[in-house]
């Protein structure tokens, strides 16, 4: 059996794999050798993204796990066509992102990105500071990170609203759960917006101005998901005109931010570089759900988190 890594895949696992199942376990970094490197390969570990093109219709490919969680970068036409099932990470970034978006939250309501600018000044100006505790928050998409980001921001006092494509039950750290077409009313009754969903043809640019306008004035979007699922310009013109009040971005249409967008000036806007799923844990945690998955695919019974081609995640 064989495993095909496309990043530096640490050599503890290797030998592991290689010694505890039998396997051989390979390297591709470059892009160019990858399609060749495939075509033998049965299980392929990617990190975000595959090129387009790499899997060849003669690929015996048999399984593709993402590293990551979101797998938009990894679902290119030749994967859909392939017959490889895919898993993903999904579940790692619990803890690390629903931090990070408590960390926005309490950095926008105790006005630290305007202090950290302050410091920089060596400047001593005072506020009247706002509180998380009885604010609202809007969550769309109520998977793993939303339901996370749900139990934290309850345990702080918020009011938690959400949307999600699915109906379900409510979990108790959720005061109104409601069905997407319900999205305008969960953006004008939120004092901070949460999109916490995949990114698929579906999601692609569903935050736009009629989206933004619905927004609170006072209101704040926070994106850990992808960049494309807003629409930058208008996101840019939102907080530009007062449309909303800001902005928490760890994700944007292009990666990494180019210097000449409006938003690295913008002072109602915090950026992180695409790293609220980062934590000391991440390959730990990735590969454990690689690992339960070897075994099984090796027993031959059903993996775990697989990945739906059709909805994208
Ligand atoms: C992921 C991410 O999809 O961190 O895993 O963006």
């Amino acid at each position: 059996m064989k495993i095909l890594a496309t990043f530096d895949l640490p050599e503890e696992y290797a030998k592991r794999y290689e010694n505890q199942y039998h396997t051989q376990v390979s390297i591709c970094k470059d892009r160019a050798q990858l399609p060749d490197a495939l075509r033998d390969a049965d299980i392929l570990i990617v990190s975000w993204r595959l090129p387009a093109g790499s899997v060849a219709s003669t690929s015996s490919l048999k399984w593709i796990h993402s590293i990551g969680a979101g797998v938009d970068g990894i679902l290119t036409p030749d994967v859909l066509e392939s017959k490889a099932i895919i898993t993903s990470s999904s579940g790692i970034h619990r803890e690390p992102i629903s931090e990070h978006v408590l960390a926005f939250m309490l950095s926008f309501v105790r006005s630290f990105h305007i202090f950290a600018r302050q410091q920089m000044r060596k400047e001593w100006k005072r506020y009247e500071l706002q509180e998380l505790a009885g604010k609202t928050l809007g969550i769309i998409g109520l998977g793993e990170i939303g339901s996370e980001i749900a139990i934290k921001a309850k345990a702080l006092g918020m009011r938690v609203i959400a949307v999600k494509r699915t109906s379900g039950e409510k979990p108790t750290s959720v005061d109104q759960l409601w069905m997407q077409d319900r999205l305008k009313d969960l953006l004008g009754d939120s004092d901070f917006v949460v999109l916490s969903l995949p990114l698929t043809p579906e999601t692609r640019g569903f935050i736009g101005e009629p989206e933004l306008r619905a927004m609170k004035k006072s209101a704040y979007l926070i994106n850990i998901s992808r960049g494309k699922i807003v629409h930058e310009a208008k996101l840019i013109q939102a907080i530009r005109e007062g449309w909303i009040a800001g902005a928490g971005l760890d994700v944007f249409e292009e990666e990494p931010l180019p210097e000449k967008s409006e938003l690295w000036q913008m002072p109602n806007v915090i950026i992180t570089p695409h790293v609220a799923g980062s934590n000391p844990q991440y390959t730990a945690r990735a590969m454990a759900i690689f690992e339960e998955n070897l075994q099984r695919f090796l027993n031959g019974k059903p993996l775990t988190n697989l990945v739906d081609k059709k909805l994208g995640y």
